[in-house]
């Protein structure tokens, strides 16, 4: 009998097609573009006799065939993923540069009703490593006899000249980012039945030379947290003479305690077994039974280092690494319950790196707007000038000079809010935004010492420096302290806005920046030219400053800004 012909004859039964082509019809023709594929259907049920058939081998308990193929394969039972199981293997040849062959979207959907074996059989160019990056979610490691809740099991070997080594088990979701691994290994992937392959779930790449059998990365979150891990072929020995790495990402202003949770001591021929740490800020090397760093801050490498053993049990070692934040929370009770027409707002300068945490009334937060009037139950942790900004802005109506010739001899000062002691940084800049009447000019005039108009982009060295800006927004010009100018005449609703430089911010301005008042005196256009100067005439020098033209009178004691 043909194989063919006992199909006919013992079908209807059920066939499973490989790739996109899955038909549950006799003689399927199948067609694949996983390239470079070993597929294996093995029946591992005892007690039954169900087979598999093809067309190139015949029926069989077990069979494999290497894709790309035109093989048509079916089962002499119905539900054949009862009884059999899939393994699919593949090579990836790696270069100087890539990695070839890794995994393709199509492998999801070879046989996806069977319990399935993915292999990846990964080979460096001589003396080099390869590197798995666990991407998404990262990974977890468990015991070689556990299995992982959504029963997606991973599990990463190494051939050594020495023989087989498990580096590691893993589970979805978990800190380890990567393995590096030296030369030639097999990364597996368990999956049940119906689960679905995510072929995004990790990348094989070139890695940098690595040191001993493998290095596996660990990157820890901002806050507490912790893993769990094992030594390679655990809880069987290490390799004789050979050493593995782990190597950890501590964020900033984070404790980090190392805690050997069990251990086994091989029997030294030469040398001992030693771990020994690197890293920003250790340099240490202990013995299986030595207290391990505690409390630590930085990036660190852990290496475990086995002698040449003389049989015996052989060195294993199971640890943990913990972190959490260095400080605790401050608490910070802004009261703006006397201020005016303010509003401040704190906003973190990067939410992605930074190791600071905002809360208001207990909930996290990566920008707070505080409007006056009201209290805010603020906490701090880890926050700096390098991490968050305070500005505020303030409204300053001069309308109830309406109706005046002139506005009324009285000047309000602009002067920086005194805000509470417990922000974690000084106010950066304030932004005052004058509100006035059509028409009209608003006079700025500097306490002593003048203003001197700093041409476009040139700071005020390491002091604070004002901007003005019409109502529009735009940049009018901008002046440092200290200077010939005693005034500022500008058209109607301006906004000022102050920036301190550095770490001080605008913490040590206690007098009055500048006073503000409003007239009815027409400047700009209208007036153009001399009026509204003190001193009449104007002398040539226009300079420009973006879209206006600042005009020095002829004592260079007035500035006036036309748009
Ligand atoms: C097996 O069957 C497929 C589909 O019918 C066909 O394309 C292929 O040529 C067959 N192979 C052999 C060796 O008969
Ligand atoms: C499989 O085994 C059952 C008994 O367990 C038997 O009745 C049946 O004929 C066998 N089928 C084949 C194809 O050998
Ligand atoms: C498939 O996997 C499930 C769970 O992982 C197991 O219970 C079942 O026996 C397996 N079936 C086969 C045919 O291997
Ligand atoms: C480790 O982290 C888990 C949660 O991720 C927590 O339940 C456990 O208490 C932590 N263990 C230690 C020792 O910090
Ligand atoms: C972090 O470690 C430092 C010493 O390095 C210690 O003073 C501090 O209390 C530790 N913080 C926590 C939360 O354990
Ligand atoms: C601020 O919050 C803390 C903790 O959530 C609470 O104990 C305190 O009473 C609150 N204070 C005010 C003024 O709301
Ligand atoms: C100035 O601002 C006020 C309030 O925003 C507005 O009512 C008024 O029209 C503005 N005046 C000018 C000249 O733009
Ligand atoms: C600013 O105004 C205050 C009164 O509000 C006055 O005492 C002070 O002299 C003024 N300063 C200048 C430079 O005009």
């Amino acid at each position: 009998m043909t194989p063919n012909a006992k199909l006919s004859a013992c079908f209807p039964a059920l066939v499973a097609g490989l790739l996109l082509l899955v038909s549950y019809a006799a003689g399927n023709v199948v067609m694949t573009d996983s390239p470079n594929t070993v597929i294996n259907i093995k029946n591992v049920e005892q007690t039954s006799n169900c087979t598999v058939c093809t067309n190139i081998s015949g029926c069989s308990s077990e069979t494999s065939f290497k894709l790309p193929a035109s093989i048509s394969v079916d089962f002499t039972c119905l539900q054949p993923q009862m009884v059999f199981t899939v393994e699919i293997s593949r090579e990836i040849v790696c270069t100087d540069l890539s990695c070839q062959g890794g995994v393709v979207p199509s492998d999801s959907s070879i046989y996806p009703e069977f319990n399935r074996t993915f292999n990846w059989d990964v080979k460096a160019q001589s003396g080099k490593a390869f590197q798995v990056d666990f991407l998404g979610s990262g990974m977890r490691q468990i015991l070689s006899s556990e299995t992982c809740p959504d029963q997606q099991t991973y599990t990463i070997v190494i051939y050594q000249r020495s023989g087989r080594v498990t580096i590691g088990t893993f589970c979805k979701d978990g800190l380890i980012r990567s393995v590096r691994l030296l030369y030639k290994g097999r990364l597996s992937l368990k999956l049940p039945g119906q689960a679905p392959m995510d072929p995004s779930a990790f990348d094989i790449t070139v890695g940098p030379d690595i040191k001993g059998l493998a290095e596996v990365a660990v990157q820890f979150p901002l806050g507490s947290s912790n893993v769990t891990l094992f030594s390679p072929n655990f809880p069987l020995g290490f390799p004789s003479n050979d050493l593995a790495t782990w190597s950890f990402s501590v964020p900033p202003k984070h404790n980090f305690t190392v805690v050997f949770l069990g251990s086994t001591a091989p029997q030294c021929q030469k040398k001992s077994v030693e771990v020994q740490y690197s890293g920003q800020n250790l340099g240490l090397s202990t013995s299986l039974s030595d207290p391990q760093p505690a409390l630590r801050q930085g990036d660190f490498k852990m290496s475990l280092v086995n002698c040449e053993v003389n049989g015996g049990s052989g060195l294993s070692l199971n640890f943990a690494v913990s972190v959490s934040r260095r400080s605790s929370p401050v608490p910070c009770l802004v009261d703006l319950q006397q201020e005016k027409d303010l509003t401040l707002y704190i906003k973190k300068k990067d939410s992605t790196y930074s190791p600071c945490e905002m809360k208001v009334d207990s909930i996290i937060q990566d920008g707070i707007t505080m409007q006056s009037g009201t209290q805010f139950n603020l906490s701090f942790q880890d926050c700096g000038s390098e991490d968050i900004m305070l500005t505020a802005i303030k409204s300053i109506d001069l309308r109830v000079c309406s109706g005046q010739k002139s506005c009324p001899a009285d000047e309000i000062p602009l002067t920086v809010p005194t805000l509470d002691q417990c922000l974690p940084v000084p106010l950066q800049t304030i932004t005052w935004n004058l509100q006035s009447l059509q028409g009209g000019t608003i006079e700025l005039r500097p306490p002593a010492g003048g203003l001197k108009q700093s041409l476009a982009g040139q700071e005020c060295g390491n002091r604070l420096f004002l901007t003005v800006r019409d109502g529009g927004g735009v940049p009018l010009g901008t002046f440092c302290p200290r200077g010939p100018l005693q005034g500022i005449k500008m058209p109607a609703n301006a906004s000022i806005v102050t920036t301190g430089a550095g770490s001080l911010g605008l913490s040590s301005t206690k007098e009055s920046l500048l006073n503000v008042s409003f007239s009815q005196e027409i400047t700009g256009k209208q007036g153009w030219p001399g009026q509204g100067f003190p001193h009449g005439g104007i002398s040539k020098r226009c300079r420009n400053v973006l879209r206006m033209c600042v005009l020095i009178d002829e004592q260079n004691q007035w500035a006036l800004a036309l748009q």
